[in-house]
């Protein structure tokens, strides 16, 4: 049986990377696999300091933003992690599972602890396994995401095979990483060799989902770029992060690849490149951004989805983890 698990975190500033490199291919995944969980990561998130009034905000936004762009939450579980405890118990043990070595070796936790590891938190650290719990808790065997996850899925593996071996049972399936689109890793408006993040200081390093018409026009308008015309095959984007970084958006918003784009704009500047991308931005993501607005001023109905979401999650991750407790040889009623 195949089963797709994924996740985003509620940490503000929903992007354009978030859309382009995750919730927008879910979309079409859900035609494809029958039986799919999009989770909202509150866990996760409070891996480093979130304060609490907006981190249900911004749970209801990402929940917003998942339906709004096209998943319907009837024939998809769509809901919050923390309303489904048995990914925090099967954290635990993975815990115990996992290595030091292994999560020594996570290149995500160095970038996010920066130079002052001493002070983040243990939950920063020991991510990774939370996420092999969010996977496994349904034994999902694909997981879409952006490039940058690639490492910590290849961990959910290791954990996986170290727990079969372990307790001497094929138990938890090997996940696939499912990385696609044309968008899989959407870099920075103002440096094209880091990755458009939520965590950004800089806001016009981003396209927000909750930006106005004008916003977006005037972070594109202000693109870090170089002064060369766009050139008309790919290799001549190779050294040009910047400019390969908006012909990627273009790309992955007009449903094409770069090639095409650079048939239509090799040769001319950027003058008339970045109107043209700023046009369709707003083409492609107004339609979304109402909706999302629209259910953003219906909190009732976001919250019941989210919840309805959880009691369905729940009764299929409670029987897998009632398998693990007794491979464990934890005693149940
Ligand atoms: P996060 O913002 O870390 O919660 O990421 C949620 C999803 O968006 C994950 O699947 C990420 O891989 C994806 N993602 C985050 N940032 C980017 C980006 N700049 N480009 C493409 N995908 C991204
Ligand atoms: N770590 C992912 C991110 O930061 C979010 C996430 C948490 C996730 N659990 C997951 C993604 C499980 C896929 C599957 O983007």
């Amino acid at each position: 049986m195949k089963r797709i698990f994924s996740g985003v975190q509620p940490t503000g500033n929903l992007h354009l990377g978030n859309y382009l490199g995750a919730i927008r291919n879910w979309v079409h995944l859900q035609d494809e696999f029958e039986d799919c969980l999009f989770c909202v990561v509150d866990l996760h998130a409070i891996t480093v300091w979130q304060e609490p009034k907006d981190l249900v905000a911004n749970t209801r936004e990402v929940a917003a933003a998942m339906i709004a762009a096209g998943i319907d939450p009837k024939r998809n579980v769509i809901f919050n992690q923390s309303q489904v405890s048995a990914h925090a118990e099967l954290a635990w043990i993975f815990n115990c599972v996992a290595r030091l070595g292994w999560l020594d070796r996570m290149t995500q936790f160095k970038e996010k602890a920066g130079k002052d590891k001493e002070r983040a938190s243990v939950g920063l650290y020991a991510y990774p396994n939370l996420m092999a719990a969010d996977i496994l808790a349904y034994k999902a065997t694909h997981v879409p995401v952006g490039e940058d996850q690639k490492q910590h899925l290849e961990l959910v593996r290791d954990i996986a095979q170290k727990f079969n071996h372990d307790y001497g049972q094929e138990f938890f399936p090997q996940v696939e990483p499912l990385i696609f689109g044309t968008a899989t890793r959407v870099m920075s408006l103002k440096d094209g060799s880091s990755k458009m993040s939520k965590s950004d200081s800089s806001d016009n390093s981003r396209i927000n989902m909750t930006d106005d018409i004008d916003g977006i026009a005037r972070k594109i308008k202000k693109a870090k770029t170089d002064p060369e015309p766009l050139p008309s095959e790919a290799q001549g984007l190779d050294g040009r992060p910047e400019a390969a970084n908006l012909v990627g958006i273009y790309a992955a918003l007009a449903d094409t690849d770069v090639e095409a784009v650079l048939g239509e704009f090799g040769g001319q500047g950027f003058g008339a490149f970045k109107p043209a991308l700023a046009d369709l931005a707003v083409s492609k993501l107004s339609p979304v951004q109402d909706e999302m607005r629209r259910l953003m001023d219906d909190v009732a109905h976001v919250d019941n989805v989210l919840h309805a979401g959880a009691e369905r999650a729940n009764d299929l991750a409670a029987s897998i983890l009632e398998e693990v407790q007794d491979l464990v040889g934890f005693l149940r009623p």
